[in-house]
C-alpha cells in the first residue's frame, strides 16, 4: 500500500482533549486483520474504553494480535459467536471481511451491543436490510466504518452545496481508482470479500458525493463490472488470478430522486492514471474536487468553483483545509462512534443513508449481471 494510503490510519489522538472516563466502555473486537490494527491503536488512545474481548476464525490470531500491541487481560474466542455469547459487552468493533459483515452485526444487535460496522455495509441489498432491521429493533448505536466523513475537506462538499453556490443540482460524476493496486488476501476472493473495487472503494467514493447532496434514494441502475487485470497472469501471481472472483473495475449510471444523474465508475487496476474527477453540477456553478490516485476516500487537491459573476465565467478555488485539533481521521470515527453511545446517539454515519449506497453497490452488481437497466427497490425497515 502506499504511503498516503496507510498515513491515513496513523493514530494521532489528541490527549489534552476531554473525555469523561467516570464511566468505561468494555468493548470487543471481532476479526482480527489488518484494519483491526487501526481500531486497536485508536481504543488503546480512548481513556474510557476497555477491550475485553476479540475473536478470529483463524486460531492464535487474536491471542497474536493482542500480544503484538500489547493489550493484557483480554479473553479470546474462536468467532463472533461464541464472544458475543460469553460476554457482557457495550460495543464491538466488526473488522471481517465483507461477507462476515452482516451476521456478526445482526447477532450482536440482537444481543443488545452497540456496533461500529467497519465499510462496506455489506455485500448485498437483502443483507443490509436485515442489518437496518435487527438495529431497529435493538435500540443500539450502528455506525459505519467511512472515516473520510471526518475530514474537513470531504465536509466542505456537502457545505458548498448547501450554501446554494451550486444551485440545483442535476449532474454528478464520482469515482476514481487506481492504475495498479488489487488488494490481494481476503480482498480477492467473493467467498470472504463478496465485492470488489465496486465495494471496497466504490463505496467511498458514492458516499462522498451522495452525502454532500444529503443522500436521494436511488432509482435506477444501469451497471457494469470487468475483472480483467485480476484474473490475469499478466498482473497477478498465477495463485491470485486463480482464486481473483470479484471486480477489479467498474461503471454505472444511476438514476436518483429529484431527476439528478449519478455517473460512476472505479477502479483497482486499468490502463489510465485517473478515470477522471468528482464532479457536481448545479444551475448556478459546477463543483470539481481532483480525485487521488489511489482513491484513499480523500479530496486530491483544492476544490474549483466554475460559476459567472455578473455575467463573467469566474472560478473560485477553494484551498484544502487542515483539519482542527490532533486527531486523526480514524480516531476521529472511533470517538465519534464512544461519544454517540454515551450520549445515546445518533449515530455517526447512519445506515438510513448508507443503506442507499449499498443498494447502489448491489445494483450495480446485479444488472452488470444482466446485462440490462434495473429498478432500486428498497423494502420498508
Ligand atoms: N475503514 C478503512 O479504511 C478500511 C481499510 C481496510 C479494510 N477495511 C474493511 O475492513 C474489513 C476487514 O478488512 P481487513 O483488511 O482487516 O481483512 P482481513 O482479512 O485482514 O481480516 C479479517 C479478519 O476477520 C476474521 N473473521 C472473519 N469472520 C469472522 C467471524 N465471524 N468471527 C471472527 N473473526 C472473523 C478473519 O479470520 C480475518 O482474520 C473489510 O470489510 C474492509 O473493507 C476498512
Amino acid at each position: 500500500m502506499p504511503d498516503e494510503v496507510l498515513s491515513q490510519f496513523t493514530p494521532t489522538v489528541d490527549k489534552t482533549a476531554k473525555i469523561d472516563t467516570s464511566k468505561k466502555l468494555k468493548v470487543g473486537i471481532i476479526g482480527t486483520g489488518w484494519i483491526a490494527e487501526s481500531h486497536i491503536q485508536s481504543f488503546k488512545n480512548m481513556p474510557d474504553v476497555d477491550v475485553v474481548a476479540a475473536a478470529d476464525l483463524i486460531p492464535g490470531k487474536a491471542e497474536a494480535f493482542m500480544k503484538r500491541f500489547g493489550v493484557e487481560g483480554v479473553r479470546f474466542y474462536p468467532s463472533h459467536k461464541e464472544l458475543i455469547d460469553n460476554e457482557e459487552l457495550d460495543a464491538v468493533s466488526i473488522c471481517t471481511y465483507n461477507r462476515q459483515h452482516a451476521g456478526p452485526t445482526i447477532y450482536a444487535l440482537e444481543h443488545g451491543i452497540h456496533v461500529l460496522l467497519e465499510k462496506p455495509m455489506c455485500v448485498t441489498l437483502d443483507e443490509a436490510v436485515e442489518i437496518c432491521r435487527a438495529e431497529k429493533a435493538s435500540g443500539k448505536i450502528l455506525s459505519i466504518g467511512f472515516q473520510p466523513r471526518f475530514d474537513a475537506n470531504m465536509q466542505q462538499i456537502g457545505k458548498i452545496v448547501r450554501s446554494g453556490a451550486l444551485g440545483e443540482v442535476y449532474y454528478m460524476q464520482t469515482g476514481g481508482g487506481r492504475r495498479r493496486g488489487i488488494p490481494n488476501s481476503t480482498f480477492i476472493e467473493d467467498k470472504t470479500a463478496g465485492v470488489g473495487a465496486l465495494g471496497d472503494i466504490g463505496c467511498y467514493s458514492l458516499d462522498m458525493v451522495l452525502n454532500a447532496i444529503g443522500y436521494p434514494k436511488p432509482l435506477t441502475i444501469s451497471g457494469y463490472t470487468s475483472d480483467f487485470f485480476g484474473t490475469s497472469t499478466d498482473y497477478q501471481s498465477e495463485y491470485d488470478a486463480k482464486r481473483f472472483s470479484v471486480d477489479d473495475f467498474a461503471a454505472a449510471f444511476i438514476r436518483l430522486e429529484g431527476g439528478i444523474i449519478l455517473d460512476f465508475r472505479i477502479s483497482w487496476a486499468m490502463h489510465l492514471d485517473t478515470p477522471g474527477d468528482t464532479i457536481i453540477l448545479g444551475k448556478k456553478g459546477g463543483l470539481r474536487i481532483p480525485s487521488t490516485d489511489c482513491w484513499n476516500g480523500t479530496v486530491g487537491g483544492p476544490m474549483k468553483i466554475y460559476h459567472d459573476v455578473a455575467g463573467t465565467q469566474v472560478e473560485t478555488v477553494i484551498p484544502i483545509l487542515q483539519n482542527p485539533g490532533k486527531m486523526g481521521l480514524f480516531d476521529r470515527k472511533i470517538r465519534s462512534f464512544l461519544d454517540a453511545i454515551k450520549t445515546g446517539g445518533p449515530a455517526p454515519v447512519p445506515t438510513s443513508q448508507i443503506l442507499y449506497n449499498q443498494a447502489i453497490i448491489d445494483g450495480i452488481g446485479r444488472s452488470a449481471k444482466l446485462g440490462r437497466e434495473i429498478q432500486v427497490v428498497i423494502p420498508e425497515i
